[in-house]
């Protein structure tokens, strides 16, 4: 079974979008992940809807839209029209995770929460069985190109037992410092989605490098 590769676009050139997609689209990436920040719930911001909607229309592979930002919930229906297949939204920024998730599902997306590096994988028990996806920040949110907190390793073996324990078809996904040196070791952890931004889009062969990666 190929490992989920999702380039995340807020490390491609910003000058040539189209190309970028283009290669991903060629590439054996399995998602293109889109880093929403709006500058609130972390201290960057990437990109909105003006430039979301002609990725969309663009993209050959299923968008997973993380986003950092705060109060999601008055979005989740711009990121549906736009054919969004992942909706992931931060733990820390949702008072009704429960009724977020609901609306998320109820507009046809899977349902994604993310954690911070410093929020315990328990807060994610009581919404297991409902969510189809489990983020692990391996680095702080915001920005791009950080080195992977090592810590995130005991948070995927934990979670991957809770998933199990609770008969979940939640996948994993890890997010910030991955590349070619800690994929197989990520995947032997328990990992089923590996976002990558920096490690793809500074390598020399992107192509190659999420080949490598698919493949680890
Ligand atoms: C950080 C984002 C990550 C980041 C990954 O807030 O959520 O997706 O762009 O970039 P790399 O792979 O360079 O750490
Ligand atoms: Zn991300």
């Amino acid at each position: 079974m190929k490992n989920i590769i999702a380039p995340s676009i807020l490390a491609a050139d910003f000058g040539n979008l189209a190309g970028e997609i283009e290669m991903l689209n060629k590439s054996e990436c399995s998602w293109i992940h889109l880093d929403v920040m709006d500058g609130v719930f972390v201290p960057n911001i990437s990109f909105g809807f003006p430039v979301i909607e002609p990725m969309a229309r663009l993209s050959r592979k299923p968008l997973d839209a993380h986003l950092m930002i705060v109060d999601p919930d008055r979005y989740i229906e711009r990121f549906a029209k736009l054919g969004v297949e992942f909706l992931t939204v931060h733990l820390e920024a949702c008072t009704h995770l429960d009724r977020t998730i609901a609306a998320i599902h109820e507009h046809g997306m899977k349902a994604g929460v993310a954690i911070n590096p410093h929020t315990n994988v328990c807060l994610l028990e009581d919404v297991l069985e409902k969510i189809d996806l489990a983020l692990i920040m391996s680095v702080n949110p915001g920005f791009g190109g950080q080195k992977f907190i090592p810590q995130s390793v005991c948070k995927v073996r934990k979670l991957r037992g809770m998933i199990d324990a609770a008969h979940s078809k939640c996948l994993i996904e890890i997010d910030g410092g991955v590349g070619e040196d800690n994929v197989a070791m990520l995947a032997e952890a328990g990992v089923d989605a590996f976002v990558a931004g920096s490690s793809v889009f500074s390598s020399k062969d992107p192509l190659k490098t999420i080949s490598f990666m698919a493949n680890a």
